[in-house]
């Protein structure tokens, strides 16, 4: 085991919507199932905004930052326990979510083995790092809250149930939304439809959507129906909401989804977005938007990939064998990135967030460097 050194830096929110600081915190050592990552890369999510100018999932300040993903090196690994066989010198990635010793933010994290994947031979870490939270997202959302299947491994000559039912991706060039094509496509799901700006309806073809739809259009709607007009009730049975706006995406689709559609929304459900002048408005309860506008017996649940870890199965085997084996074979592939530059970790994260906050992420993911070596 290497030495670890004693403190690192960290990048810390001293307060709702104020400047990100840099702060100097204890390296903490592994327990038993534990591993210490040295943090090279980070991806930055749009929950990093909903926490920094919301103060979502916050519960006191100054609060340690980083809830898209990591890439790195393990540096260090417990005595005993279960370690998924990672060993110092792996490079893995990582969803660790639980704030503290496992913010994403900061130069070393300690989080337990099963929260990380061995990173394949020739996937650079800057690309590895784009696919952890979101991918974890699309097997919780889509088994969870859409109830379908995805078993592992795949049994020979299986096909799903509702093979040949249409399933509804709105916001499907987000990053939840490309990894939540390539799944569904590879479990023997045939028939996508999304929804996206136009510009990326090539790529999601490619990925294997079966149609696209622009959102930006004023009669998407009337174009998703018309499309599905020929099926019986309900026409959208399995709808995945990859955004969660209240204007966005649950207006439209409150007016798709009939009796017996389920629809997963991503939380939280934006009110208002964030802006540099104001605070954002978020839900976290998605029986709590539109009462009333949503057809009687439509099933809408709102996404907590936070709860993944309730499934045992996804415990033990989704990131520390599933996604490494998805991207070993090139079923998923990491998402676009744009590098986040800055002098230092704190600039580099404070400009990520303001990348979000102008909504100038489209089809892509911010990544950033955060250890300098
Ligand atoms: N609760 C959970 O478990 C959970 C887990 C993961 C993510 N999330 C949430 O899910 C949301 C998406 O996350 P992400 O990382 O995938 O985001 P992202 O990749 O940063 O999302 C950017 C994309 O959103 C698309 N978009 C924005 N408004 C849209 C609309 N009204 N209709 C269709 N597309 C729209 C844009 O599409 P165009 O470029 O095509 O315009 C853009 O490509 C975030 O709010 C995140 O916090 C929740």
């Amino acid at each position: 085991m290497s030495t670890l050194p004693t403190t690192q830096r960290a990048v810390a929110l001293p307060a709702k919507r104020a400047p990100l600081i840099e702060i100097t915190i204890p390296v903490q050592p592994p327990a038993a199932g534990e591993v210490v990552v040295h943090v090279q890369w980070t991806a930055s999510s749009p929950l990093d905004l909903h926490r920094s100018d919301g103060g979502l999932l916050i519960f006191e300040y100054p609060s340690l930052q980083g809830s898209g993903g990591a890439a790195g090196t393990v540096v260090a690994i417990g005595s005993g326990g279960d370690l998924k066989g990672l060993q110092v010198g792996d490079h893995v990635s990582v969803f660790a979510f639980h704030g503290g010793k496992e913010a994403n933010q900061q130069e070393y994290i300690t989080i337990p083995a099963y929260l990380a994947s061995k990173i394949p031979e020739g996937i650079p870490l800057q690309a590895a790092v784009t696919v952890p939270v979101n991918l974890v997202t699309v097997f919780h959302s889509v088994t969870a809250d859409l109830e379908l299947e995805l078993p592992w491994p795949i049994p020979p000559h299986w096909q799903p149930k509702a093979a040949n039912e249409p399933i509804l991706v709105w916001g499907a060039s987000s990053s939840v939304g490309i990894f939540a094509i390539q799944v569904l496509r590879h479990w023997g799901y045939t028939n996508v439809l999304t929804v996206s700006s136009r510009q990326h309806h090539q790529y999601l073809k490619s990925l294997g959507a079966t149609v696209c739809f622009d959102y930006r259009k004023p009669n998407v709607v009337d174009n998703i129906l018309d499309y599905l007009k020929d099926r019986d009730e309900p026409k959208a049975p399995y709808i995945l909401d990859c955004i969660g706006s209240l204007k966005g995406t649950l207006e439209p689709l409150a007016k798709i989804a009939q009796r017996g559609s389920r629809v997963a929304v991503m939380l939280p459900v934006i009110i208002k977005d964030a802006t540099e002048d104001e605070e954002p408005e978020y839900e976290m309860d998605v029986s709590k938007c539109l009462p009333g506008k949503w057809a009687e017996g439509a099933i809408v649940r709102g996404v907590r990939t936070h709860f993944y870890l309730q499934n045992e199965f996804f415990k033990e085997r989704l990131q520390p064998e599933i996604l490494p084996a998805l991207l070993a074979q090139g079923v998923v592939k990491p998402n676009n990135q744009r590098v986040v530059e800055g002098a230092t970790l704190v600039e580099r994260a404070q400009n990520a967030l303001n990348l979000l906050r102008s909504k100038a992420v489209s089809g892509e993911r911010l990544v950033y460097r955060v250890s300098e070596e």
